[in-house]
C-alpha cells in the first residue's frame, strides 16, 4: 500500500509509501507529558457490578466515518469487559451536554466524548472534575485554555489531514494553472472543519495559482454535500477542484456533479478526507482523485485508556494516528483491505 505522507516531501505521489491504516500508534507529544490521576469518584458504582462503567457522548451518525467509529466504541467496550453508557448527541451541543450532565449524575467511573464542536466546555468539564470524575476526549478536541480539564486526548491530527490534502493538490496540479476551488467544509465550528481549512490554506494559500471561489458548510452530510455543490455549480460555471472535509460531502457532491452533467474526477479534481469504503469505490471508479485517511477505529485504544484512567494510571496526554493518502491508482487493491 502506497501513500503520500508529510515525512516524505521529496518523493512523488505514486511513491510515497503508506502509513498501514488501521494501526493506531501512540505518539506522545513532546510539550503533554503524561498525567497522574486519582482513580475516579464514580468508584464502579454507575453499573453496580463492580466493573468499570464508561459513559461515552458520541457527536451523531452523520457520516460513514462515524458509523465505524460509533461500532469500534461499542465492539472494544464489550469486548474489554467495560459496562459502557452511549448517548449519541444528533451533532447538538446541548445535547451532548446534557448526556455528560447524566453521566456525572449516574457516577460513572470514566466520561468519554467527541466534542461536536471546539469551544462552549469549559463549564461542564468543571462539573465532571468536581464529581472526580475522569474525562477523556475522542477524536475531536476542545478550546479550553485549561487542559486539566480533561486526561488525555486521542484522535488524529487535522491539521496535518488538510495539509496533505493541500499537498496533493499542489503536486497533482504541478505544470497547470489557475485553478478554481470550492470547498465544502464540515461542521461549523468543529476541530476538524476548523484544522483542516488551516491545514489546507497553509499549503495551497501560497500557491498563486490557486483561488478560493466559494466555501461552505456541508455539516459533514451526504445529502448537505449534495445540496451546496448544487448551489456551487449554479453560481460558477469554472469549478475546477473540490476539497471537501469528508468522503461523505464528497459523494454527495458527486451526484450533484452528475445531475449537472459533468464529470467528477475529471472536470472537477475532488479531494477529500476519511477513507470510508465507498469513497475508495468512487476513486476506482475514477470519481474522486484523492482520499487522505482518518481512522475511526480508535475502540480498543479508548478502552485501553478508559481501564488506565479508572487505575489512576498515568496516561499521555494527546495520542495520534498514523494515518495515509491513497490516490485513484492504489484504490482497486486497497478496496478488499478497507475495514470502514
Ligand atoms: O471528527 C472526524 C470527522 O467527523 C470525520 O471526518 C467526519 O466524517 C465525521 O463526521
Amino acid at each position: 500500500m502506497t501513500a503520500q505522507g508529510s515525512s516524505h516531501p521529496g518523493l512523488s505521489r505514486r511513491n510515497f509509501t503508506m502509513a498501514l491504516g488501521a494501526a493506531l500508534v501512540a505518539v506522545p507529544l513532546a510539550a503533554c507529558g503524561g498525567e497522574k490521576k486519582k482513580p475516579s469518584g464514580g468508584g464502579g458504582s454507575g453499573d453496580g457490578n463492580g466493573a468499570i462503567t464508561f459513559g461515552f457522548a458520541q457527536v451523531g451518525s452523520e457520516s460513514g466515518w462515524r458509523t465505524a467509529n460509533t461500532t469500534s466504541i461499542k465492539e472494544s467496550a464489550k469486548k474489554a469487559g467495560i459496562t459502557l453508557k452511549f448517548s449519541d448527541a444528533q451533532q447538538k451541543q446541548e445535547n451532548q451536554i446534557a448526556a455528560i450532565r447524566s453521566f456525572i449524575t449516574q457516577k460513572v467511573d470514566v466520561i468519554g466524548f467527541s466534542p461536536v464542536v471546539e469551544s462552549g466546555w469549559d463549564t461542564v468539564l468543571k462539573e465532571a472534575r468536581d464529581a472526580k470524575i475522569p474525562v477523556i476526549l475522542t477524536d475531536r478536541a476542545v478550546d479550553s485554555a485549561d487542559d486539566s480539564l480533561y486526561v488525555t486526548f486521542i484522535g488524529s491530527d487535522f491539521v496535518e489531514e488538510g495539509r496533505r490534502a493541500g499537498k496533493w493538490l499542489v503536486e497533482d496540479t504541478k505544470e497547470d494553472g489557475p485553478f478554481n476551488i470550492v470547498v465544502l467544509e464540515g461542521t461549523t465550528g468543529s476541530a476538524p472543519a476548523n484544522d483542516r481549512k488551516k491545514g489546507f490554506a497553509e499549503i495551497v494559500g501560497k500557491d498563486k495559482r490557486f483561488r478560493f471561489i466559494a466555501s461552505q458548510t456541508g455539516d459533514f452530510t451526504r445529502a448537505k454535500g449534495k445540496e451546496v455543490m448544487e448551489s456551487f455549480l449554479k453560481s460558477h460555471k469554472d469549478i475546477d477542484v473540490l476539497f471537501a472535509h469528508n468522503d461523505d460531502m464528497a459523494i454527495g457532491a458527486i451526484q450533484a456533479i452528475e445531475e449537472a452533467g459533468k464529470k467528477p474526477g475529471e472536470d472537477i479534481r475532488i479531494v477529500s478526507i476519511d477513507g470510508i469504503k465507498e469513497a475508495f469505490q468512487a476513486m476506482a471508479d475514477g470519481k474522486i482523485n484523492t482520499v487522505v485517511e482518518c481512522n475511526p477505529l480508535i475502540g480498543p485504544q479508548v478502552m485501553d485508556l478508559v481501564k488506565k484512567v479508572a487505575a489512576g494510571e498515568s496516561v499521555d496526554k494527546r495520542i495520534e494516528a498514523e494515518e495515509g493518502v491513497f490516490t485513484q491508482d492504489q484504490a482497486e487493491a486497497e478496496l478488499p483491505n478497507r475495514k470502514y
